[in-house]
């Protein structure tokens, strides 16, 4: 029989490609989701690339008793993997309380359902903001976790310290945190990709939102870095190599693989690129002049972040492949079939 993986946030950004993945390597998906910052229609697109729609069930886990009940209905279930959360750094600075209470509230409930129903491994969403300012680059799991700069930051460094803890009272259960460094791309098939809600705030759908005529202007922050071009460096991996990991981590926690109960892996590509190599690229694969020009730093942003791969590779089995044309490409790809398809009303 196959395997039935819970995945919280299924039909979001890195979740759809993740279902996705999951479905081509035959697991059975059950997907919660409340839709806050999703859409449904997403579904369909997951059955017309893989042939399978996955189950879905629309659920505000930070409710207790609904996170209750659709766990019990769905105790068959081996692991979780729990993506639905509030992501908006600059809002999580405006709402601290909301955004405490849906990421932590909704994690706790969705643990202790774990708990109730032996539902005894999890894979959670985390985040290379959990490193801060780093001291030493390549960014290692065992680099120094500390205070990140935001409240959605910090609720990904708390979530993190209750899977610690709960892995150490509760025997049988087991975590992996994966802390992605930067997401972009989008499936090969144009079909899936990233939704922003209203004007982005990352860079990539800030490029082609402004590329398609969406958005007037891209703003540099910064260009006084001590980095080859003065522009800050991050680490951007494609979102398909990301879901990819995810099955890797999966089965890492279905076939007991783990060294600890609770285990921690950087999801990156190892190699860093400035924000005008990111312009630059982005250039060549849409042949098109950006109009940008270079503004004050945005407050919080760190000169440089990259990741070690080294961990995921030696214990995830997992790599890396897809290279900074191919996330470029399918981004753009995937901005020029959304707009055509909104035009037609999805
Ligand atoms: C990348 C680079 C900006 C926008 C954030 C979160 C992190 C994670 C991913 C997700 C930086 C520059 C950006 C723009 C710019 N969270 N930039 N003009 O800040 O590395 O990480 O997203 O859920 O927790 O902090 O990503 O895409 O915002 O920025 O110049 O309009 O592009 O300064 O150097 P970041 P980003």
């Amino acid at each position: 029989m196959k395997n039935k993986v819970i995945v919280t946030g299924g039909c979001g950004y890195i979740g759809s490609h993740t279902v996705v993945s999951l479905i081509e390597e035959g697991y059975e998906v059950v997907v919660f989701d409340d839709l806050s910052n999703s859409k449904e229609f997403i579904l369909n697109k997951i059955e017309e690339i893989t042939g399978k729609a996955p189950v879905f069930e629309k659920v505000n886990l930070a409710k207790e008793s609904v996170c209750k009940e659709i766990f019990q209905k769905h105790n068959d279930a081996k692991a979780v993997i729990h993506f639905a959360a509030y992501k908006a750094v600059g809002e999580s600075v405006q709402k601290p309380l909301m955004y405490y209470k849906n990421n932590l509230f909704s994690l706790i409930n969705i643990l202790n359902a774990q708990v109730e129903n032996k539902i005894e491994n999890i894979i959670f969403s985390s985040s290379a903001t959990v490193y801060g300012e780093p001291d030493l680059l390549p960014i290692t799991e065992s680099n120094e976790v500390k205070q990140p700069f935001s409240p959605y930051g910090n609720t990904k460094k708390v979530a993190e310290e209750i899977l610690l803890d709960l892995t150490k009272s509760e025997h049988n259960f087991s975590a992996i945190s994966l802390r992605y460094f930067n997401p972009i791309g989008a499936h090969s098939s144009g079909l899936i990709g990233e939704l922003p809600s209203g004007i982005p705030n990352n860079l990539l759908p800030y490029i082609t939102q402004c590329a398609i005529g969406i958005l007037e202007q891209l703003k540099v922050f910064g260009d006084d870095y001590d980095t080859k071009d003065g522009t800050a460096i991050r680490d951007y991996i494609h979102v398909v190599d990301l879901a990819k990991a995810h099955v890797a981590a999966l089965n890492r926690l279905l076939k007991k693989e783990q060294e600890t109960s609770y285990e921690v892996f950087n999801l990156g590509t190892g190699k860093g690129y400035t924000v005008l190599e990111i312009i630059r690229e982005f250039e060549k694969v849409a042949n098109m002049k950006l109009n940008y020009k270079i503004v004050e730093r945005r407050e919080g942003d760190v000169p440089e972040l990259y990741a070690a791969t080294k961990l995921a590779e030696e214990k995830l089995g997992w790599k890396a492949l897809l290279g900074l044309n191919e996330m470029i490409r399918s981004s753009w790809q995937w901005e020029q079939q959304l707009r055509a398809s909104v035009k037609e009303g999805y």
